[in-house]
């Protein structure tokens, strides 16, 4: 991988940048000293750490038994009753916050709305109750396929307070994409609205919703709410349809929160794995809940006065974490925006920061790489003094990129949290603490809190200091993934025991049992400073969006013209890695430009446009070893462009080779 060489020759650099002194002498954790005393004490006393953070948190039941771990499933603040949307609304509110901004949120076209914490409360409240109008109980799925507007958390929020696993689709998925979450979840209800603005259009998310119900084709949806957000034309269903102003028409804006089990899941979120079937990762309500907060809290270093703005899309699980649940519980005031970078113009996101004077700012390396493109005049126009602290998520940050973030963007004062983790991880797992982590750029640096990071070889082995390995888990953590789910859980007994507990097993804790298997590939230097260099799995990173091969051959193979075809992923400057896919086509069937193009717009229709490969090429044949297995590896030197190199003895066919790179061009 491109990103992960150049970190992997920074891990051998001694740049080194110490939290500034103002910023270090007001942060929650002040120093190194103290974070190293906090982390020796989560992992020696977990029982008096958790127990002195959750006491922050409004209960119906206090937990008295910490956890129960029987590996693979763990179970936290075990006999614990809460629910999440009093943690993040009705907390704030009964202290007297109602008035602060939960929200300050800005529209693509320019409109704009304030939203406090006892709006969000009353709009969350009103909605439930229209939700429980609906027939929907406690346990039922619905589907979020919405726009970046506030009621967007608004439907999360009130899913959570009666207990409905909600599982958002991001607005850039297909109709395919969301019949099969839909299926798969045995969704009830469907929450979306007329259209989204991107870049000036209109994009028509119940057209999409409608195209992916039809037929029929997911009989457990009973109801869809359709909220109007850009007054474009939609057809109607009257058995099955209602505006959301109807749903909420007459409701009270008081929804008593039905008090959860600990563990009762809070929701699905479907996430690419190795199989063409994305996997429905799912959280529990009490540890997500705190681990969220505590982590937001910690690394965000959050106060009172501050204006955070993660630009992260909900739709994905830095969104669930970072823009919703652990802010919010924080009483946290933030920005949202709906819209594109580069909509009007390509200095849309420093004139959002100048406008709202936000104070923490957290994006993803693949839109720092976009803006160092576009030129430092768009920054550099801006009054960007209000910036104090920066974050990253999502890919390896390169050190150019990172340099360029600190310089430009944060005028060499703003540290940067480089932060690590996973839609499995539900929270932020390796991170430097911002008042007391020495930053290296492109390591995520060090373990947070209540973690037990490790880099070892394929038989389990810690490696040496600078040795390539496997980044795995210990122990677990609060927010740590439950299980995939699979129709019937939660329906009895120990949810954990339930979902596809195969596939679950074999894709975390097979290797090495009882630790968490990340699927990335890391580093540790000598100092114990984490350089995650990218998957070692079949996934890949592409603008930070994952995407797994397999989804991608299938929606190729599903094209008719297609026999067989292999994706791969290669190195990209700007978003990480591209697409690349090799497609051999049926008989009597020849490839060219206009079959190219059919063939990318095919997989955009099927999955969605951000997984469209930006690299298509026709072969007679694949190159397999004698058993027949695809030489990925082989495919991805072509892709990159790079020389063929190791052993290919093994290629059943070696002319493929040859006309694969062209040679009989
Ligand atoms: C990658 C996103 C390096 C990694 C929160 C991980 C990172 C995958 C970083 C999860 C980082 C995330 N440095 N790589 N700071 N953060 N990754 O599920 O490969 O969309 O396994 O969650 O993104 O992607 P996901």
């Amino acid at each position: 991988m491109g990103a992960g060489q150049d970190i992997h020759q920074a891990s051998e650099m001694t740049e080194r940048f110490e939290p500034p002194a103002d910023f270090a002498g007001s942060a929650h954790v002040p120093s190194f000293e103290v974070y190293k005393q906090l982390h020796q004490r989560s992992l020696d006393d977990p029982e008096g750490f958790w127990r002195e953070i959750t006491d922050d948190f409004v209960w119906f039941k206090p937990w008295t038994q910490l956890q129960e771990w029987k590996p693979p499933f763990v179970k936290w603040f075990v006999d614990g009753e809460t629910n999440i949307s009093v943690n993040c609304l009705d907390r704030h509110v009964d202290a007297g916050r109602g008035n602060r901004v939960a929200y300050y949120w800005e529209g693509e076209p320019g409109d704009t709305r304030t939203v406090t914490y006892a709006d969000l409360l009353a709009d969350v409240q009103r909605f439930a109750n229209g939700l429980k109008a609906q027939g929907l109980e406690c346990g039922d799925r619905v589907i979020i396929y919405m726009p970046m507007v506030p009621e967007l958390p608004v439907a999360m929020l009130a899913c959570a307070r009666l207990g409905l696993v909600h599982s958002v689709v991001f607005g850039g998925f297909s109709a395919d994409a969301i019949r099969d979450r839909v299926n798969d979840a045995g969704a009830r209800a469907v929450i979306t609205a007329d259209g989204s603005w991107r870049r000036g259009r209109v994009i028509p998310l119940k057209a999409t919703v409608d195209s992916a119900l039809a037929e029929n084709a997911s009989p457990t949806v009973e109801t869809v709410v359709v909220l109007k957000r850009c007054e474009n034309a939609v057809d109607w269903n009257d058995d099955r349809d209602v505006w959301w102003d109807k749903a909420i028409d007459g409701q009270s804006d008081v929804c008593p929160p039905v008090h959860l089990p600990a563990e009762h899941p809070l929701y699905i979120l479907y996430t690419s794995g190795t199989t063409g079937k994305p996997k429905g990762v799912v959280h529990a309500t009490a540890g997500y809940m705190v681990y969220t907060a505590y982590t937001s809290r910690m690394v965000f270093d959050l106060k009172e006065d501050d204006i955070y703005w993660c630009t992260a899309d909900i739709g994905w699980v830095t969104g669930h974490s970072y823009v919703v649940y652990g802010i919010l519980a924080n009483g946290a005031s933030s920005v949202m925006y709906e819209g594109a970078p580069n909509h009007p113009a390509e200095d849309r996101f420093w004139e959002i920061i100048e406008k709202y004077k936000v104070t923490v700012f957290y994006t993803a390396p693949t839109a720092i790489r976009t803006f160092v493109r576009w030129g430092d005049h768009h920054p550099d126009g801006h009054d960007l003094s209000s910036l104090r602290l920066l974050g990253t998520v999502g890919e390896p940050i390169n050190p150019d990129a990172w340099l360029w973030y600190h310089r430009v963007i944060g005028g060499g004062n703003c540290p940067i949290v480089d932060t690590w983790w996973q839609t499995e991880t539900g929270g932020i797992l390796i991170t430097p603490l911002p008042g007391a982590t020495a930053l290296k750029p492109g390591s995520a640096t060090l373990p947070f809190p209540g973690v037990e990071p490790e880099v070892v070889s394929e038989d389990g082995q810690p490696v040496e200091d600078g040795e390539r390995g496997l980044l795995i888990v210990r122990r677990p953590w609060p927010s740590m993934i439950r299980g995939i789910y699979q129709d019937g859980w939660g329906q009895s007994g120990h949810v954990g025991e339930f979902g596809d507990r195969e596939r679950f097993v074999d894709t975390y804790w097979e290797k090495f049992p009882g630790q968490y298997l990340t699927g990335d590939g890391a580093v540790r230097d000598a100092d114990g400073y984490f350089w995650v260099i990218g998957r070692v799995d079949d996934t890949l990173s592409v603008a930070g969006h994952r995407i797994g091969t397999a989804e991608v051959e299938s929606a190729l193979v599903s094209h008719s013209s297609v026999a067989e075809s292999a994706v791969v992923g290669a190195p990209d400057p700007i978003t990480g890695e591209f697409i690349a896919a090799f497609v051999t086509l049926k008989a009597g069937i020849d490839g060219d430009d206009a079959l190219e193009a059919e063939l990318t717009a095919h997989v955009g229709e099927t999955l969605g446009r951000f997984a469209r490969p930006k690299m298509l090429k026709f072969t007679d044949a694949l190159p397999k070893t004698r058993s027949g297995k695809i030489m990925r590896r082989l495919l991805r030197d072509i892709a990159a462009g790079r020389e063929v190199v190791g052993d290919t003895t093994t290629l059943e066919d070696l002319s493929v080779l040859a006309s694969l790179r062209g040679d009989d061009d």
